[in-house]
């Protein structure tokens, strides 16, 4: 029998189609996640927000529905968005989604609470200007150098993504900035956001890949570049989003991510954990009322010049009982009694060949000294074979990797990589097994328990 795909400790609702994370936040005690929904089916055909909340990051309560498609304004989507506090009210900001006999209107949508339970919208704020076609969505709104800004992703008229930016002195009247940066490769930007660690500028943003003349999309991926933005002027430095582009996660599963910021300042990232075609979407989902989750929440900082990502530590309380491993000369196996489990490994000075496999061939990561190239590879569920995900890295030093039911994410050295992956569990036995590891690397297992 195949085991249930239940994540344990991941937010995911208890039916239909999760995507995107929206207006992440932290209001009246509360950390606040909603996310794009579909609560009657699993597919995209209904997008309403949905919402959980938690006192500490790790332990979540759902809530259900915070804004349905119910305006003439909004009918076909209350799309993703962001939220933000403003005079002790929580302020969700969001693209009104309209199609109506094939044509597409976005507006730019507010809706207000004050209680964090009941969340009354005030109406559309504006829509799309010249310039640009209705792919215009996902307002992400922040307070910097004493205004309110908000980046939108777009299409220009010319079939091109951008970032649009917007400045208002209240957060509901906005004046149009101009494009933040724009792209000469792909059709479409969605799910932009940008903050500032210490003096540097993170602009996160999703390039996609559009069929212009079938209205279709083709491929996407989530990117980050640092770069400086001027509060007075409302300009980044670097406007060019196909330069100096990097991956955030180098796994199969990472997408349309958002911030928050916590109360003692740190930046939190989580991301929608799928890329999932429609076919891998099908089988996934067979016998199960739900599918998608988000990942679990990271924080974010930059150490030598990168933005490395890594579990908030508010995760540690999930730890539980230490595993102990069974050694034999091929290495250390170890068989926590669930698939939800966290590993430590550190090579102080870093490791030769390392093959990390779970299951029956479920998953495995190989470090390849020679090459120097890290390999993430999981058995596909649409097909016989597997599915491969490859990077260039110099040293292995760390991993450290957090599984539940049906994902892991990895961190290798420190957070400098991040894979996330949604993995197809079997009938074998949860155990993992660690290969070409020497005396002076150690290696910790913990089970991980919710209480
Ligand atoms: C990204 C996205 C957003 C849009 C939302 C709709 O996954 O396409 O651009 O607002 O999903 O669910």
């Amino acid at each position: 029998m195949i085991p249930s795909k239940k994540q344990y400790w991941h937010i995911e609702p208890d039916r239909g189609l999760l995507n995107d994370p929206n207006g992440l936040s932290w209001f009246h005690g509360l950390y606040y996640a909603f996310f794009q929904w579909n609560r009657f089916e699993k597919n995209h055909s209904h997008k309403e927000w949905g919402y959980c909340t938690s006192p500490d990051l790790t332990h979540w309560t759902f809530h259900g529905s915070a804004l349905l498609p119910d305006q003439s304004y909004d009918a076909q989507g209350v799309y993703s968005g962001s939220a933000l506090v403003i005079d002790d009210a929580l302020h969700l900001f969001y693209t009104g989604n309209v199609k109506q006999d094939g044509q597409r209107r976005s507006s730019q949508c507010l809706a207000i609470s004050t209680d964090g339970q009941h969340f009354l919208k005030t109406g559309p704020m504006f829509t799309t200007p010249d310039g640009y076609t209705e792919h215009f969505r996902d307002p992400k709104v922040f307070y910097a150098g004493g205004k309110y800004w908000m980046v939108i992703g777009a299409q220009q008229r010319t079939g091109k993504g951008a970032i649009v930016l917007f400045s208002s002195s209240d957060a509901q009247h906005w004046n149009l900035v101009g494009p933040l940066a724009q792209s000469e490769a792909c059709q479409m930007i969605e799910c932009p956001d940008l903050f500032l660690i210490d003096d540097t500028a993170v602009l996160l943003y999703c390039p996609q890949w559009r069929d212009n003349a079938h209205d279709l999309a083709l491929h996407s991926f989530a990117a980050y570049k640092l770069t400086h933005f001027d509060t007075a002027a409302g300009t980044l430095d670097d406007r060019n989003l196909d330069d100096n582009q990097h991956l955030l996660d180098q796994g199969f599963d990472f997408y349309a991510p958002q911030t928050l910021q916590t109360p003692d300042g740190r930046r939190v990232i989580l991301g929608w954990m799928s890329r999932m075609e429609d076919a891998q979407e099908a089988v996934f989902c067979q016998n199960e009322p739900r599918i998608h989750c988000l990942t679990m929440p990271r924080e974010l900082f930059i150490k030598d010049g990168k933005l490395c990502q890594r579990p908030v530590r508010e995760l540690s309380t999930l730890l539980g009982a230490t595993v102990s491993p069974e050694r034999s000369d091929s290495g250390l196996r170890f068989a926590p009694s669930h698939r939800y489990f966290r590993l430590m490994l550190e090579a102080p000075t870093g490791c030769s060949d390392l093959e990390l496999s779970f299951g029956d061939g479920e998953w495995r990561f190989i470090y390849d000294a020679q090459q120097k190239v890290g390999t993430l590879t999981r058995r596909s569920w649409v097909q016989d074979g597997e599915e491969t995900r490859s990077f260039a890295l110099e040293t292995c030093t760390a991993l450290e990797l957090w599984s539940d039911q049906s994902s892991i994410e990895l961190f290798v050295n420190g957070g400098a990589h991040v894979l996330s992956a949604r993995v197809f569990p079997t009938a074998s036995q949860p155990d993992l097994r660690i290969s070409g590891i020497d005396a002076r690397t150690t290696v910790q297992v913990n089970e991980l328990c919710m209480n």
